[in-house]
């Protein structure tokens, strides 16, 4: 696995890959669902590079950007165990020198649910996955189910701004008690992470309740109801997977997604209907 921080450096080593080239775009703290990812790439792909890059962008001022998990050694560690071929982990400054003003938003997409609770975060998560596609050039582009409403975002920028990397949707990875993996788990106290399930419980008891033929608010009630009192819900709601706007009845494809906040930790987590 070769390891390189700066663009042009990065871009040699690129242009030797063999074809097609798998690429995971990550903040790092590395868990089995990022680790997913690369098999996923590894199965259908010919090489596989990786990037590593805490994007300030994609943080709101009062978010946790300065105390995000960083451990790039055990990181890369786990990237060479997973036999890719190259990880990019640049510095901040190669990314966004002083005087970057470019921006890319994604318009209505970006403003719902997610986007309504973090108001400049999927612009954020735009402009740098399109500057990643740019250095990298992949011909494919694997993302996590676990941000349903990122994979919508990334769809519509591939699309919009016709980059020609395909993307590839990866299911999520859970505990074995249902809790989605997610870096920021780490954040949860013994009581939170105990209640923390509750959360795919609910999605699960409001597809169920869809499916029975129960009205959307119907179902949603049901699984509030399941949801622990220790949750402080945000939202479950049942979405069209491209557009995310709201849906009534079942149409796929479709996320069911839920945003709740355990503590000072809000997690998301969501069901892919697919069919
Ligand atoms: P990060 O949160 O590090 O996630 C990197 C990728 O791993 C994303 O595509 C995410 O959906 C996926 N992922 C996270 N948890 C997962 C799980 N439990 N199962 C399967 N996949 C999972 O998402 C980002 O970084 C950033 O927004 C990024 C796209 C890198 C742009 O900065």
């Amino acid at each position: 696995m070769k390891v390189v921080s700066e663009l042009a450096p990065a871009r040699a080593e690129l242009e030797k890959l063999a074809r097609p080239l798998g690429f995971v775009p990550t903040m790092g703290a590395l868990h089995a669902g990022h680790l997913r990812l690369v098999e996923a790439a590894r199965e259908t792909c010919k090489s596989v590079a990786v990037s590593l890059f805490v994007n300030p962008m994609q943080f709101g001022p009062q978010e946790d950007f300065e105390r995000y998990p960083r451990d790039v050694e055990s990181d890369s560690e786990k990237l060479a165990q997973a036999g890719i071929d190259l990880l990019f982990a640049p510095e901040t400054a190669a990314i966004y020198p002083p005087d970057f003003t470019t921006f890319v938003d994604v318009g209505k997409l970006g403003t719902r649910f997610e986007g309504a609770a973090r108001p400049t975060h999927f612009r954020g998560v735009a402009t740098v996955v399109a500057k990643l596609l740019n250095i990298v050039r992949p011909d494919v582009l694997f993302v996590g189910q676990k941000d349903a409403q990122q994979t919508a975002v990334l769809t519509k920028l591939v699309e919009d701004l016709n980059f020609t990397t395909r993307v590839e949707i990866v299911e999520t990875v859970r505990e074995p008690d249902g809790l989605a993996l997610s870096s920021r788990n780490a954040y949860l106290s013994g009581e939170e992470r105990a209640a923390a399930p509750t959360l795919h419980a609910a999605l699960q008891t409001m597809l169920k309740e869809i499916r029975a033929g129960k009205t959307v608010e119907e179902a949603r009630e049901a699984a509030a109801a399941v949801l622990s009192p220790r949750a402080r819900l945000e939202y479950l709601n049942l979405v069209d997977a491209r557009t995310f706007s709201r849906l009534q009845t079942l149409r796929a494809p479709a996320f069911l997604i839920g945003a709740a906040r355990f503590g000072r930790t809000r997690l998301l987590d969501n069901l892919w209907i697919w069919k």
